[in-house]
């Protein structure tokens, strides 16, 4: 039996958990506009119970909504007319032998204004997240409210059927603002030592208790670390507030990290970080504590899970975006599939999506929150040939689906090897995650009886010979080159990021502009300003920050390597032409002129499609399909989206 410890039942006061897989809460916004459940959500919640987790924990859901809505769509069990409502989610999600717990939350100053009343709430007066909206110190009143409403919600779920709770200490929401010194700067008993500002999170556990008795299952997540410097609480005085809260009842300890406060995002990491980083905090909190432990450390691999388990550092193995990129996570561990699971990269587009998507979604996984909407893939191809131009991950997904339709696929590449240009954003360091999907849908493609012809561009001939129900240009995109700009093709300055990245050890001793801060143009950075080679690297933004189109997380976990390596960033300032030993620029806004002296320009200004076939392939097949950077640069996620519908489509 694969994995025995991560198989073995587990328990949370008398509540019997299948086995030691936890989806962690993760916000997925599929919830109606006044926080019922939806068939959306109850189809993207009971498709990870059919992936054989043991427990899932809900998104946060709303105790208050006065102040306490965190974003729109959010479950909410704020009202006791939301019993019959919340009753469906365990409805669907029991018949699989799943667990369901709700998470429940006081957003605090983390709350979205434009959803509450204002100001918002918090320990002591802080600034707001969204809109700039400040908050202002709860008074005691409030508090007393508050924790009564978690102990109500609490009550209401246990009556819809849940089998447990999560009370959300973590993550600089209100009840960690007042946890932590830096955001409670109260003069009542509710702020000074760790036992007074941990007096909020005890009148919740009283009420929710009173509310709901002594066997109810009551985890509480806490962030151990705070990660926000030395006026931040540390493990030590997370430990405290874990035996705290063992001696008020708690039934289970979710150990999670850090916060919104925190800039490198440690409590959702993006790709740089290692598997099992944060593992010693569970560890910290199960050799303290007598209660079950339950955790999150970038678990991706089941067999790093069970040694989690076997070695003792938890009883329960949590994730969110394990299960969101792989539905089947548990159930291929379970049945030694592992080398089938389909990793999370760590790429946050689960977040940076949200605004287009107003849902959570996936980059790796296109079926995530839209598990309702897309239609079952029918066997359907009738062995009708489709050719695909292109073995990128827009390519392969294609492909992927094509076949699993029943098409007769091929893919034709002109490397060597699959991958395209994700095989080039695995160059930079820490990076090396972006190889798993190359590696997942490769091996998905082959078992799905995809034929790969590496090392060939056809031609439009080849194509047409092969008498296609379809193709699929993936293609991909070319760098852009301005051609407009004096000097952009001609100077020897100029260079693209592929061939600093394929030549970076050659790259030594220079003076380096890179033009364009997006992520293409910090990862350069990156590579080029390893100590070793010497070089001294300017970024170059027309914009007034920092890849702008970036998320918070991934452009953070860059810059903080190229801020000790002394990278400079100019902002507000535009190319205008290059030389053959300086460049020129202006301020984007005033539009003066400036001139600087370099060895190399690296234009990192996006990619446009590579459309090496033109107008031809519409001449040869009536159907043709153009996915990822061959249609528009993009993103990883674009390129899987683009590739599933399309294959949907054919
Ligand atoms: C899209 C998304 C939404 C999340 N929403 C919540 C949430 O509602 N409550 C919470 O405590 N954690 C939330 N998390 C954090 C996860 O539960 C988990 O702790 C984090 O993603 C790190 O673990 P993982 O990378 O294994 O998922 C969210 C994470 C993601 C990616
Ligand atoms: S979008 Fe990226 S980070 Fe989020 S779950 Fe999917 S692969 Fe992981």
């Amino acid at each position: 039996m694969p994995y025995p410890n991560l198989q073995l039942p587990g328990k949370m006061e008398s509540l019997e958990i299948k086995n030691r897989v936890v989806m962690t809460a993760a916000s997925c916004s599929l919830a109606s506009p006044d926080g019922c459940a939806t068939e959306n959500l109850l189809a993207y919640y009971e498709r990870r119970a059919q992936g054989g987790v043991g427990l899932i924990i809900t998104e946060m859901t709303c105790v208050d909504e006065t102040y306490g809505i965190l974003v729109a769509g959010s479950l909410s069990a704020a009202r006791d007319e939301a019993v019959e409502e919340l009753r469906k989610l365990p409805e669907r999600i029991h018949p699989h032998g799943t667990k369901i717990f709700a998470q429940l939350i006081h957003p605090g100053h983390n709350a979205d204004p434009r959803l509450n009343r204002t100001p918002l709430l918090s320990a002591s007066p802080v600034r707001g997240k969204y809109g700039k909206a400040d908050a202002r110190e709860a008074t005691s009143e409030e508090i007393f409210t508050i924790a009564r409403q978690f102990g109500m919600a609490a009550r209401r779920l246990k009556e819809s059927g849940f089998d447990g709770v999560e009370i959300h200490g973590a993550h600089h929401y209100l009840i960690h603002s007042f946890l932590s010194p830096v955001t409670n700067r109260r003069t009542d008993e509710f702020g000074g030592d760790v036992t007074s500002r941990a007096r909020f999170l005890r009148l919740i556990m009283e009420s929710v208790r009173g509310q709901c008795g002594r066997d109810f299952p009551v985890m509480v997540r806490i962030s151990l670390e705070e990660y926000i410097g030395s006026q931040g609480y540390h493990a030590d005085t997370g430990i405290k507030i874990c035996q705290m809260l063992e001696a008020w009842g708690a039934s289970a300890i979710n150990v999670s990290a850090s916060g919104t406060a925190s800039k490198l995002s440690q409590s959702v990491e993006p790709t740089a970080f290692m598997q099992g980083w944060r593992r010693h905090l569970a560890r910290a909190v199960k050799k303290t504590v007598s209660i079950p432990v339950c955790t999150v450390a970038l678990v991706r691999d089941p067999a790093f899970a069970e040694s989690l388990i076997t070695e003792g550092y938890t009883d329960f193995v949590g994730s969110a975006r394990s299960h969101l990129a792989d539905p089947d996570w548990a159930k291929k561990a379970f049945q030694g599939r592992d080398r089938d699971i389909n990793r999370c990269i760590g790429c946050m587009s689960c977040f940076e999506m949200y605004p287009q998507e107003k849902h959570i979604t996936c980059a790796i996984c296109p079926e995530t929150g839209y598990e309702a909407q897309y239609p079952a893939i029918h066997k359907d191809g009738e062995g009708r040939t489709v050719l695909v131009l292109g073995a990128g991950p827009g390519g392969m997904q294609a492909a992927l689906v094509a076949a699993r339709r029943g098409f007769s696929v091929t893919v034709y590449e002109r490397q060597e090897q699959p991958g395209g240009q994700l095989l080039l954003a695995c160059l930079p360091p820490r990076k090396e995650k972006m190889n798993w999907l190359i590696q997942y849908l490769y091996r998905q493609c082959l078992k799905a009886n995809v034929q790969f012809v590496f090392n060939t561009c056809p031609s439009t001939q080849t194509l047409e010979a092969r008498k296609p129900h379809a193709i699929v240009d993936a293609t991909g995109g070319t760098f852009v080159i301005p051609s407009s700009m004096e000097g952009a093709g001609t100077s020897p300055l100029v260079c693209t990021p592929e061939h600093a990245l394929l030549h970076s050890n050659e790259i030594c001793g220079e003076s380096i502009v890179i033009v364009g801060s997006g992520m293409t143009g910090l990862e350069t950075a990156e590579v080029l300003c390893e100590r070793e080679k010497n070089n001294a690297i300017v970024v170059m933004e027309a914009a007034s920050r920092i890849a702008p189109g970036a998320h918070g997380s991934n452009r953070n976990s860059v810059t903080a390597v190229l801020d000790i390596n002394n990278v400079v960033f100019m902002l507000n300032r535009t190319l205008t032409r290059i030389g053959t030993d300086r460049i020129w620029f202006c301020d984007t806004n005033s539009g003066e002129e400036f001139v600087y002296p370099c060895d190399r320009v690296v234009l990192a200004l996006g990619t446009l499609p590579a459309d090496p076939y033109k107008e031809t392939l519409k001449k040869i097949c009536p159907i043709v399909r153009q996915v990822g950077d061959a249609r528009k640069s993009g993103k990883i996620w674009h390129a899987v989206h683009d590739g599933y519908l399309s294959a949907c489509s054919l």
